[in-house]
């Protein structure tokens, strides 16, 4: 059976989001801000994971890849020189009668879908949002928020380039924030004015760059597969040439199966040498490289750029939906009862293991504390002794906990405890000298239920 979500259970979503704690409206006791939102206690760690996730893939576990952190303001020379002052914008039009405003790619008739009203004529709408610099409000002040994180990193080559001593191929990732004035931001985290992007910069020498925008599209592609998107709402789309940005030769979009169609998660273009040619000639500072392996011809070049650019609240929002299923609650005596479950990879869930003493007896609650103390050092844990163990279990599936681990009287004898796996609902009995370990193994290898059958389980109700 697909669990591809539908439409309509976006709403049961975003009801888990606001009571669990992912992700809450921006300023809600407000009334809110348009489009903007904030990550929950749960969200947070959410997202934090699919950082982790993607830099470890994309630089720590590479020879050919280094981080970076630039600041999000930017000389104002850097949006001419990259072309997002002159070409940064869409086109909008205007409803003369209710004032709403579309971007004109949107809209299907030419009358207001929501008056009927008449449009004035499209304008280009530059998406980059100003502010100013210093306490005098005047133009040689102002500033943009950036756009994208791409060109902290452009306009950093050389100094990477002389402080890690690296050799072409090789490039530069970061994650940070980016901010655009979208004119219609939506669909919940999907599209909004400020959010996250995990970017790479990957150089290459000019002839090979087709051969390693196949590459990156081939790797970004399994990373979503790897933790734990379905193939079959994943999918690759080429640009048509009219669709390409500013600075590209080509590029791909993956694309997720949103419940309102299949929309962009991440695209990895070929920028040739537009950014360093284009910097080089704005600050007059030499961005060349200089290729000691050329025997015949010319040694200092441009390098080529391959650039695979990722939304991290999109990625957040794919893991999250794709992980979502209801289930038949066997832990429950009526027939249709369901259960709720975040089936996230093990890497991503926000907690990880949640420690459950059977009950609140006074006997149980010494032992637990000293198993989660052991295990918080460890893992994401989170401690839970309200109402029934069966309900407990729920709470953890609703939020995608992989393992709960349960102390109960036995274990103050035998000193062992339950782990319980999440998809599996299989539980095993362990000894607690060896539950970090084993946890850490089940994590390592995304394993669930490889322990040693438990002898007289505990319910799962
Ligand atoms: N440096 C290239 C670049 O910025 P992009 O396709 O405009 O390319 C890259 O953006 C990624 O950033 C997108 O694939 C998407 O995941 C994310 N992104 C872009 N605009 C966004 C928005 N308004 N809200 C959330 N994510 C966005």
């Amino acid at each position: 059976m697909p669990r591809f979500l539908p439409y309509a259970d976006m709403d049961k979503v975003l009801s888990l989001s606001k009571r669990r704690g992912f992700v809450f409206q921006s300023s809600e006791i407000y009334g809110g801000l348009g489009s903007t939102w904030d990550y929950g206690p749960l969200g947070v760690e959410l997202k934090r994971n699919v950082k982790e996730a993607w830099w470890r893939s994309v630089i720590l576990e590479r020879d050919d890849m280094v981080g970076l952190d630039a600041a999000i303001l930017m000389h104002p020379q850097v949006w001419v020189a990259s072309g997002h002052v002159e070409n940064f914008s869409d086109p909008l039009v205007e409803c003369k009668d209710c004032n709403r405003r579309y971007r004109s790619e949107d809209l299907e008739g030419d009358r207001c879908p929501e008056c009927n009203g008449e449009f004035t004529d499209p304008r280009q709408f530059n998406l980059m949002f100003k502010t100013f610099m210093g306490p005098v409000e005047e133009t040689a002040n102002q500033v943009h928020l950036r756009p994208e994180t791409a060109q902290g990193i452009f306009v950093n080559f050389a100094n990477v380039l002389n402080s890690t001593r690296k050799k072409l191929p090789f490039g530069i990732g970061q994650i940070g924030k980016a901010f655009r004035n979208e004119i219609t931001p939506g669909n919940f985290t999907f599209r909004t004015r400020e959010f996250e992007q995990m970017e790479v910069e990957f150089f290459v020498k000019p002839g090979t760059d087709e051969e390693w925008l196949n590459t990156w599209v081939q790797t970004r592609f399994d990373w979503y597969l790897s933790y734990g998107i379905r193939p079959e709402n994943l999918r690759l789309r080429r640009h048509a040439p009219d669709e390409l940005a500013h600075y590209a030769k080509d590029c791909y979009d993956i694309e997720y199966r949103f419940p309102w169609g299949w929309a962009e998660l991440e695209g990895i273009a070929n920028r040739t040498d537009f950014d360093l040619r284009r910097h080089s000639e704005a600050s007059g500072q030499d961005l060349t490289y200089f290729d000691e392996s050329v025997e015949d011809g010319e040694k200092r070049y441009f390098p080529y750029v391959i650039e695979p650019s990722g939304g991290v609240d999109r990625a957040t929002l794919a893991f999250w939906l794709d992980s979502y299923d209801e289930e038949p609650d066997p832990g429950q005596k009526q027939g249709d009862a369901v259960r709720v479950v975040l089936h996230l990879h093990t890497k991503l869930a926000p907690v990880t293991v949640a420690l459950l003493p059977l009950s609140r007896n006074a006997r149980l609650a010494p032992a637990a504390r000293e198993v989660y103390a052991l295990l918080r050092k460890n893992f994401n844990t989170q401690y839970d002794d309200a109402q029934s163990i069966g309900r407990r279990y729920r709470r953890q599936d609703e939020i995608g906990t992989p393992y709960c681990v349960t102390v109960d009287f036995d274990s103050l004898e035998d000193q062992q405890v339950t782990i319980r796996d999440r998809d599996t609902m299989e539980q095993s009995r362990i000894p607690i000298a060896d539950l970090v370990d084993a946890l850490r193994d089940k994590i390592d290898n995304g394993g669930v239920g490889n322990g040693q059958p438990s002898a007289a389980p505990p319910a799962d109700s």
